[in-house]
């Protein structure tokens, strides 16, 4: 049996602005993961392979499923990426402890897992930046107009700063600063998201370029403040942020009462991440007001929470 995993991730700043060429911060959350496990069969015929994913109640033979569901496209990339070698039946069997739609990569994060067991099963691992091709190739379907940034901070696992169509930046925070995450329990697709902002964008486009300007700034500046370990400056960013993703219309009620709750119990800033409408917000806290803020978001409604400690 094979067997790989791949972390989950949280969007620092910059989301939605990276899609429009500005850069962004994303860190790996290791407290999360996804798993898939690879196994060798015998009652059936070569090259066929049984898809279990419990998570989503899916246990299906891969040639049953649509080429364009995100399990089956992913399995044939990596096929093809190592030359469609001829195999012994397999079964592929995926969890994950990462929430689904809520921002934190879940689907990115499977895509990695599959693509690690299934390569390395077969003999071919493949190196990470041909990983993250391929699991940005599924971002795809999820949305039309992926950045990147998802895929390449599951794959590098270690935070980056990511500009679309450049090579990812590994950050070295000198610094390690906890964070705390809080769930609004509301599902939220990235593709939502992504086009609601796109509709709005072509309305009016030089208001959200305004926008992803100075979300674009806001990342330059927190990439200055972890490479020399001002980690302190970093919630009054995030503050910022969450007031110019407010502006572009993806923050929501449910994620404003728990980004109040975090600043009104201790934490030096908030902001939703990812895609927004629903999903995850994080806040940027001491590590000794970490469990205070964690009480005010499950009193606030969050429906989970979960504390990380960013480094490198
Ligand atoms: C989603 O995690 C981040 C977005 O900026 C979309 C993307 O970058 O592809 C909303």
């Amino acid at each position: 049996m094979t067997t790989a995993n791949a972390p989950g991730k949280i969007i620092l700043f910059g989301e939605h602005a990276v899609v429009y060429g500005r850069p962004a911060i994303a860190v790996p959350v290791r407290e999360v993961i996804a798993t898939a496990e690879v196994t060798d069969i015998t009652q059936t015929t070569q090259g066929e392979i049984r898809i279990e994913a419990p998570n989503i109640k899916l246990d299906k033979w891969l040639h049953v499923l649509n080429p364009d569901h995100p399990l089956a496209k992913i399995v044939h990339l990596t096929l093809h990426a190592i030359g469609s070698p001829k195999f012994p039946p397999l079964q592929l069997r995926i969890t994950s402890t990462i929430p689904i739609s809520s921002g934190l990569g879940s689907g990115t994060a499977v895509s990695i897992a599959v693509v690690r067991a299934l390569s390395t099963h077969l003999g071919q691992p493949l190196p990470l930046h041909r990983q993250s091709a391929l699991a940005f190739e599924v971002e795809r379907i999820h949305h039309g107009t992926p950045s990147g940034i998802d895929n390449s901070v599951v794959t590098y696992d270690q935070p980056i700063y990511f500009v679309q169509g450049e090579e990812p930046e590994i950050l070295h925070n000198e610094t390690p600063f906890t964070l705390v995450i809080g769930d609004t329990g509301r599902t939220s697709p990235t593709a939502v998201a992504v086009s609601q902002v796109r509709r709005a964008w072509q309305e009016d486009t030089p208001k959200y370029e305004a926008a992803f300007e100075a979300i674009g700034q806001i990342a330059s500046q927190a990439r200055e403040c972890l490479m020399e370990g001002r980690v302190q400056e970093l919630g009054r960013l995030m503050n910022q942020n969450q007031t110019l993703l407010e502006d572009i219309g993806v923050s929501s009620p449910e994620l404003r009462a728990l980004i109040d709750a975090a600043r009104a119990s201790g934490a030096s800033g908030a902001k939703l991440s990812g895609a927004g409408l629903g999903g995850n917000m994080i806040a940027m806290v001491d590590p000794d007001a970490a469990d205070r803020v964690e009480i005010a978001l499950r009193e606030a409604g969050a429906v989970r929470t979960l504390r990380t400690e960013v480094s490198t």
